[in-house]
């Protein structure tokens, strides 16, 4: 049985790019240099998936809420419009406000500092929490790289197969924010590209020597022949916009 397609709403790119839509369920990683507006993007898909019904959950661990809800609503979206349907996850404060968490539920076993485990224990809870409650349909994790360094992951390989393994068990379409990583980036920094079931790449492409022209490019999608060609991506009045970007 075909899966139900999430929309990203972003014109031009659910049926030209990804023919309907993000299969139902699918961890996909968004990945792309600083500024190249990964988390505008994430929200977007969030925000327009609330406002028709579909409720969401936004975990910000890089900027604070407010920071982003201000940067979102620069950007034409109005968050108070789906507070309810989408809400923010703060772990901003990073460690600090999950130890926080761990104190609160007696999650420590001993009284050492809090390890990775105990916080992602925690995190797990609180998410799991979220879902029962407002049953969330779509999570965005704003970014992949921070969750990472906060729980301090011991055996990343591992560690990173079974988070993605509870996220495929929690029944959503989750969207990984990703940093484009460093030409001195070891291999084993790509072990999302391979667990992750689709990969967006946001970037900016320099189209003369003074001008650059943001770009997006589905590189994967499992179970989808989606197009992997080059699009460039717009943002005008309030909405995103994907057309063939002509070589
Ligand atoms: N009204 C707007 N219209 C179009 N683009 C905008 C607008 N406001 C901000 N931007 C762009 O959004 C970019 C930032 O977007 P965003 O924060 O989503 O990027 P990011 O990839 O998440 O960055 P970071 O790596 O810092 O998290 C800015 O660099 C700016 O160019
Ligand atoms: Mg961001």
């Amino acid at each position: 049985m075909a899966r139900a397609l999430v929309k990203t709403h972003i014109r031009g790119f659910d049926q030209e790019v990804l023919r309907g839509g993000i299969p139902q369920g699918h961890v996909i990683l968004i990945r792309g240099a600083s500024g190249t507006m990964k988390s505008s993007l994430a929200y977007y898909v969030l925000y327009h998936n609330a406002l028709e019904g579909t409720p969401g959950l936004y975990v910000t661990l890089e900027q604070p809420a407010g920071g982003l809800l201000e940067h979102v609503a620069a950007l034409g979206l109005k968050a108070t419009a789906v507070s309810d349907a989408l809400p923010i996850l703060d772990l901003s404060r990073g460690r600090e406000h999950l130890e926080e968490m761990v104190t609160k539920v007696g999650a420590m076993t001993d009284d050492t500092a809090p390890r990775g485990e105990a916080l992602i224990a925690v995190l797990k809870a609180k998410v799991l929490e979220l879902r029962k409650k407002r049953k969330f349909q779509l999570l965005a994790i704003d970014s992949w790289d921070a969750l990472e360094l906060m729980l301090e992951f011991q055996d990343r390989r591992a560690e990173t197969f079974g988070f993605f393994e509870w996220l495929r068990d929690l029944g959503v379409t989750s969207l990984l924010i990703s940093e484009e990583p460093g030409y001195e980036a070891p291999a084993t920094a790509l072990e999302e590209e391979f667990l992750a079931d689709g990969i967006v790449h946001l970037r900016l492409q320099p189209v003369s020597e003074t001008s650059y022209q943001r770009r997006v490019q589905c590189v994967k999608m499992r179970s989808v022949n989606q197009d992997s060609d080059d699009h460039t991506l717009l943002f005008e009045n309030g909405r995103f916009e994907v057309a063939r970007a002509i070589g």
